[in-house]
């Protein structure tokens, strides 16, 4: 059954099999290829949009459960200025090295920030418990939270 719903503000009609999943849909179908595959188990966070506003990971998002819904990635949240202040401040304190897992850190981190009530420190630390770096990078990341979540 087709399902529609948008990515980015865009209009998309899809229709392949309902048990596809949204990260393949991105990467495969529509060429945004920001979220990356990792675990693909829903365990490392390296696919994180936003669905409805609010942040999944795309490995675990089914096709049929997309429809009427607005999903967006890093491809549009990268270009809005108001994820200067994590993407800036992640580059300043060292938290890119490979890369890999940096689309969602900043999906994931932006969210948080831009949450109405700001989250301290410990409770933004436990929110991106399920982003994970594969070059353990932690101090970088825990630098970047001190800084954003004081
Ligand atoms: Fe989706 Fe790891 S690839 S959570």
């Amino acid at each position: 059954m087709p399902v529609t719903f948008h990515v980015n503000g865009e209009p998309v009609r899809h229709d392949g099999l309902a048990d596809r999943r949204l990260l393949a849909i991105l990467r495969e179908d529509l060429a945004l290829t920001g979220a990356k595959p990792g675990c693909e188990i829903g365990r490392c966070g390296a696919c994180m949009v936003w669905l409805d506003g609010e942040p999944v990971n795309a490995c675990l998002v089914m096709a049929w459960q997309l429809d009427g819904r607005r999903v967006t990635t890093i491809e549009s949240v990268a270009a809005d200025p108001g994820s200067a202040p994590v993407r800036d401040t992640l580059a300043a304190c060292g938290a890119v090295q490979c890369g890999y897992c940096n689309a969602g850190l900043v999906m994931a981190m932006t969210w948080l920030h831009a949450h109405p009530t700001l989250p301290d420190r410990a409770e933004a630390a436990a929110s991106l418990c399920g982003n994970v770096c594969r070059c353990t990078g932690y101090g970088g990341v825990s630098r970047a939270i001190e800084t954003l979540f004081p």
